[in-house]
């Protein structure tokens, strides 16, 4: 791993090697959330846009020289990322722009881009000689993490707010993994899984918290970049929650700038619930301090009071001059239906709240329609079977008869 040159506190700057802390900068309890730095010399040594391009790996790990990992001998077998950038020229049009892409990171292998994070958790773990991993999880990075760490043996502990929706925690279930539903919130789920880390010694793959996440969570930026043929989109939409992945996308971005492989860095867009939007008041006044809330938005994936990723979204947004949006529960019901029906993406409610954001700000007439806009979906719609219907409505019902289907048709026009 000599291309990593330490972890650097995004508090006090304090910089450490590799294997000197294990998660957070000490200084500042469990919130010292530390980013990996590389050195660059070496990996443009290693990694050119040229091999990429001979390069068949159809998974993020066609990114390895990028990521904070030792040897390839501990990867996860399944096939995470390298999801579809699709041209959505239909919703673009309905949108008035005229270049949109939308990639569909529900393809996953347990169908979040959680499975990002997670295969390079498992890996760490792996080379750390870890045999149980915890997290705490709205859902998603909890069913990732239980389908990855299936994938390679290991034994998990994962907290969720019993409210999470079914499927998740039956994913949860079926990879084999003790779920430990709480009565309770996401943030209190949170805090009881760090403290279960802190007494059994299980490896904590917990936003803000592992520094290693974000790195998994970047591979999204590297492939959007790699897939537009480096010709850097002006912005990308993503929905913030905790606020990993837009720090993710733009710590990917910041690696592609560095290397060269891109001219620009895009604007990221993070998108919250109206329910659930510190991130975008602390970003409205100018600070990185939050004030918690009581999260309340359908949108279960982004419904967060406490957002662990605080720092590095807010400076995300802010280095990229992006912005911070918010989106109603009613336009997030919108937007699934909208991507469903305009690019044949189902997305579940946060999944798809970045293309409410996106809706919302052509609504204001935000967006130059000339702009290169990408729009990550970050989470399949199977997921949230109720809030799809929810969105809907119900099938017609009628008799097995020519008679009523006639009468139907007749009606539905
Ligand atoms: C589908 C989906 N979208 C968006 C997010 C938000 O990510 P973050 O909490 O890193 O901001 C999550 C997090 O759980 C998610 O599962
Ligand atoms: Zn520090």
């Amino acid at each position: 791993m000599d291309h990593v040159k330490g972890l650097k506190c995004m508090i006090c700057g304090a910089e450490y090697a590799p294997d000197e802390i294990l998660y957070v900068c000490p200084k500042h309890g469990d919130e010292g959330i530390v980013d990996v730095m590389y050195d660059y010399d070496k990996i443009r040594r290693r990694l050119t846009r040229e091999k990429l391009a001979q390069d068949r790996t159809p998974s993020i790990w066609r990114y390895f020289d990028l990521l904070p990992l030792h040897d390839r001998e501990n990867l996860p077998p399944l096939q995470v990322g390298w999801t579809p950038l699709y041209k959505a020229d239909r919703l673009a049009g309905q949108l008035g722009l005229r270049h949109l892409w939308v990639k569909d990171d529900g393809r996953n292998p347990t169908a979040s881009l959680k499975d990002r994070a997670s295969a390079v958790g498992v890996a760490k773990a792996l080379e750390l000689g870890r045999d149980v991993i915890t997290a705490a999880s709205t859902g998603n990075a909890a069913s990732s993490v239980a389908g990855l760490a299936a994938s390679v043996g290991i034994k998990t502990y994962i907290f969720v707010p019993k409210t999470a929706p079914e499927a998740k925690i039956a994913q949860l279930l079926i990879f084999g993994a003790n779920v430990i539903a709480i009565n309770g919130t996401y943030d209190e789920a949170f805090d009881l899984c760090l403290k279960a880390s802190a007494e059994y010694g299980w490896y904590s793959r917990n936003t803000a918290y592992n520094p290693y996440l974000s790195e998994g969570k970047k591979t999204a930026a590297l492939e959007i970049c790699e897939q537009l043929h480096w010709q850097a989109p002006d912005r990308i939409f993503v929905s913030v929650g905790d606020g990993c992945i837009i720090g993710g996308l733009w710590k990917g971005l910041r690696d592609l700038y560095a290397l060269g492989f891109i001219e620009k860095m895009p604007k990221l867009m993070g998108v919250q619930a109206e329910g659930s939007a510190v991130l975008y008041n602390a970003w409205r006044k100018g600070t990185e301090e939050i004030e918690p809330i009581v999260p309340n938005t359908l949108a279960d994936s982004i419904s967060v009071g406490i957002p662990r990723d605080r720092i590095k979204a807010l400076r995300a947004v802010r280095d990229t001059g992006g912005e911070f949006i918010t989106v109603s529960d009613e336009e997030i019901l919108d937007a699934m239906r909208v991507l469903a029906r305009g690019a044949a993406v189902f997305g579940e409610p946060a999944g798809v709240t970045s293309l409410a954001g996106l809706r919302k700000m052509v609504r204001e007439g935000r967006i130059d329609p000339e702009e290169r806009i990408v729009v990550l979906i970050t989470g399949n719609g199977l997921k949230d079977v109720a809030s799809a219907i929810k969105a809907t409505g119900r099938p017609h019902i009628i008799d097995p008869t020519m008679e009523d289907l006639r009468r139907l048709v007749a009606a539905i026009g």
